[in-house]
């Protein structure tokens, strides 16, 4: 069945108005992009009235549960929209024998690799929000093997809530700052994941059988006090940055030390070629400056 209209969860989030500002390059596609008050993923049940509604050919479910310390508390809201409704969009794309692509975290891993996690790596949550997103794989795989799940790590956008914004703001606020330095991972452009997700849409239009777990983050790595410099440096600030351990930064939520997540199995399945966190960040910083 050909697609032609996509329903996108997540309307306000990074990935979600990413989508929203890359449609226009897509005139082929219809999407209808739903925030949380025209889709709540905490209501599960009522899921099937909004399918009826909209009749949509794919669904892209960017909404998530993304308070990664606040999960550690919220236990039930979060198994509830990461876990409990994956699965059942998982069944309803199923039923409708339509495209079903959402996304996962670095988190459902260990954090204590020394080389970058494949997309077969043993899964070990970090934390109890990795655990959710790990339990809205397993569900959704099993309810639905054609499921496609994209892990992800580390975003970033000129829009929502994110390290890059949190760390423009502070430096200029402040005239020094402490930034956890032993723990490494990929940066990812909120804007790039978007255009590899309407890729993949393009390519199972096409007929490409594309199915199960892809693993997707901007080239290079780099640890959050090399993100922070690089912020400092490509935005022209001026603050004083010291690298610090993560005891010296307790959280709610455990962070996993090495958090590189392998993207081969994408590069390949979808013939591209992934930029640089590097380039990704610049572009970023532009448009957030420019706003
Ligand atoms: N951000 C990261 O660093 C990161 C890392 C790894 C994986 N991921 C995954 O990547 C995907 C996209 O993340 P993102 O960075 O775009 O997240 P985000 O910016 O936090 O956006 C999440 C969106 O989900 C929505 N949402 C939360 N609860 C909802 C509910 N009950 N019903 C409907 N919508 C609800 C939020 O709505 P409101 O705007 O109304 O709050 C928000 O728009 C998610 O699956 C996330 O788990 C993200």
């Amino acid at each position: 069945m050909a697609i032609h209209k996509i329903l996108v969860t997540g309307a306000n989030g990074q990935l979600g108005w990413e989508l929203a500002q890359t449609t226009s390059a897509y005139p082929n596609f219809e999407f209808v992009f739903v925030d949380r008050n025209a889709m709540d993923l905490s209501k599960p049940d009522e899921f099937n009235g909004i399918f009826e509604l909209f009749n949509p050919d794919a669904i892209i479910n960017t909404a998530a549960y993304t308070a990664v310390d606040k999960a550690e508390s919220e236990k039930e809201l979060a198994t509830t929209i990461n876990a409990a409704a994956v699965k059942q969009l998982a069944h309803i794309a199923k039923e409708r024998n339509i495209p079903f692509i959402t996304y996962s975290t670095d988190y459902v891993f260990n954090g204590n690799a020394t080389s970058p996690y494949l997309t077969d790596t043993t899964i070990e949550p970090v934390n109890f929000y990795g655990q959710t997103k790990a339990e809205g794989e397993q569900l959704a795989i099993a309810e639905n093997p054609a499921t496609i799940i994209i892990r992800t790590s580390w975003v970033f956008s000129s829009h929502g809530n994110n390290f890059v914004k949190t760390m423009m703001r502070l430096m200029k606020e402040r005239d020094a700052l402490n930034i956890v330095g032993d723990q490494k991972g990929r940066p990812t452009y909120a804007k790039d994941l978007a255009l590899a997700s309407i890729k993949m849409i393009e390519l199972l239009n096409a007929g490409k059988n594309i199915k199960g777990t892809y693993h997707y983050a901007n080239t290079g790595e780099t640890t959050w006090f090399g993100f922070a410099e690089k912020i400092k440096a490509l935005a022209g600030l001026e603050c004083d940055l010291t690298a610090i351990t993560s005891d010296q930064f307790p959280t709610p939520a455990k962070r996993p030390a090495y958090s590189v997540l392998d993207t081969q199995k994408i590069e390949k399945d979808l013939n591209m070629q992934i930029p640089h966190w590097e380039t990704a960040l610049q572009e970023c910083i532009k448009k957030i400056q420019a706003s």
